[in-house]
């Protein structure tokens, strides 16, 4: 079956993307072009990270290569959420997709065994990270919307990590 490419050229972030379901979704995207911004908190894994995103994003000789940027972040504080998007904003200048994949899972427990420290650090991630990442998307969400077809700048190198 043969893939529409409606990725390709286009610019997403995953959070959470260091492992996991977000790094396969990361090999998926970088794959059919699209070009990425990756974040997580680890950096070391991070950089593994874009290294197997940027050989997804080679596979493809008919596709061009597509860029990955990758950039560590915490969702929970919004000072590194709006850093991560001024980064964005510096390479890409617009933002298409926005997969809000990073979370955490507390250890199997009874409610009247689980700790509430454990209860609020989920919140924290699940909940209100991805509202601070929503929320810090947005502007840059609406100017691709506004300007669907822009080119993004030239870069020298086609894939980074
Ligand atoms: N796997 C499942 O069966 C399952 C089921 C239901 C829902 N989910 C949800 O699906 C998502 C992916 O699951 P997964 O199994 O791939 O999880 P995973 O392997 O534990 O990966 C979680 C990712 O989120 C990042 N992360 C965690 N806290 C973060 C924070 N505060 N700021 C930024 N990044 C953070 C982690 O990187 P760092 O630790 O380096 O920050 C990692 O890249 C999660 O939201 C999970 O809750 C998974």
């Amino acid at each position: 079956m043969s893939s529409q490419r409606n990725l390709q050229g286009k610019v997403a972030v995953i959070t959470g993307a260091s492992r996991g379901i977000g790094l396969a979704i990361a090999r998926a995207l970088a794959g059919e072009g699209c070009n990425l911004l990756i974040t997580g908190r680890d950096r070391k894994a991070l950089q593994a990270a874009g290294k197997a995103a940027a050989k997804a994003a080679r596979t493809r000789p008919d596709t061009p290569a597509a860029q990955i940027l990758v950039h560590a972040a915490d969702v929970r504080d919004p000072k590194s959420v709006k850093e991560l998007f001024a980064a964005i904003k510096r390479r890409f200048g617009r933002l298409d997709i926005l997969i809000n994949n990073a979370g955490i899972s507390h250890a199997m427990a009874e409610v009247e065994r689980l700790p509430l420290d454990a209860w609020r650090e989920v919140i924290e991630t699940d909940l209100t990270g991805m509202f601070v990442v929503t929320q810090a998307a947005l502007p840059l969400m609406r100017r691709a919307m506004s300007k669907p077809h822009a080119p993004l700048p030239i870069r020298r190198e086609t894939a980074r990590h």
